[in-house]
């Protein structure tokens, strides 16, 4: 697919006469070969610089995807390749979370959207949004997120939410200012909501 993502916002985004040549590849995590991790871990080092080498990101991706973990088995990314880079990115998997009143309910969870600093502006952020977004359904309904660029996702049909986040298992909850849900109209708890581990 040329310049869009699967989704029908997408679509008809793409469809305009200034449509972007760019095409969004959503690839299970499972099935990425080692250069695409490479790949992709170099981009995500490239924007978010932590000291943690390239080489160990990789290390820990391949580690996370021998386990048998539902979230493993359910990740998905989303990318565009350009010039043999991945260029643009984003993650996806299902999470189940539940009220603090005990309700549980599974969110497709959205992790690592990023552009390369030299070809944002482009749509290319958007456009594997909305492959990431293409993959909710009648079972999985909602996306929900973190971040610290709320206004890039509001112009894409998400809205902020205010609960209280906390994760009993002590792992590292949300660390970004903002939680958000998409698509806004998407029912919503009120209360306080337990991510029952690490957030993302
Ligand atoms: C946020 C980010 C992914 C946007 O990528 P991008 O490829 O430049 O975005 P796009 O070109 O697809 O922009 C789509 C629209 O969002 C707008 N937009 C882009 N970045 C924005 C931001 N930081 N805040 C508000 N709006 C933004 C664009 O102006 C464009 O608007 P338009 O529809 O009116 O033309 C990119 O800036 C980035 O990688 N930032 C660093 C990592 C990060 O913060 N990621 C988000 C983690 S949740």
């Amino acid at each position: 697919m040329m310049g869009h993502s699967s989704s029908t916002e997408g679509n008809e985004k793409a469809n305009d006469a200034c449509s972007p040549q760019f095409s969004v590849e959503s690839v299970p995590a499972r099935s990425l070969s080692s250069t695409l991790l490479r790949k992709g871990m170099t981009l995500n080092a490239l924007v978010w610089p932590v000291k943690v080498p390239v080489n160990r990101r990789v290390e820990k991706r391949q580690r996370e995807s021998r386990q048998d973990s539902e979230v493993m088995s359910q990740m998905t990314w989303h990318f565009i390749r350009e010039g043999g880079a991945i260029i643009a990115m984003a993650r996806t998997f299902r999470r189940v979370i539940t009220e603090v009143s005990g309700q549980h309910f599974p969110v497709l969870a959205l992790a690592g959207v990023c552009t390369h600093p030299h070809q944002r502006g482009r749509g290319l952020g958007r456009a594997v949004v909305w492959a990431a977004w293409s993959l909710l359904q009648a079972d999985l309904h909602v996306c929900f997120f973190q971040t610290g660029v709320p206004a890039f996702y509001e112009r894409m049909g998400a809205r902020t939410v205010t609960n209280l986040i906390c994760d009993s298992t002590g792992a590292r909850g949300f660390w970004d200012p903002h939680a958000m849900i998409y698509p806004a109209t998407a029912a919503w708890p009120a209360g306080e909501l337990d991510l029952l581990g690490g957030g993302w």
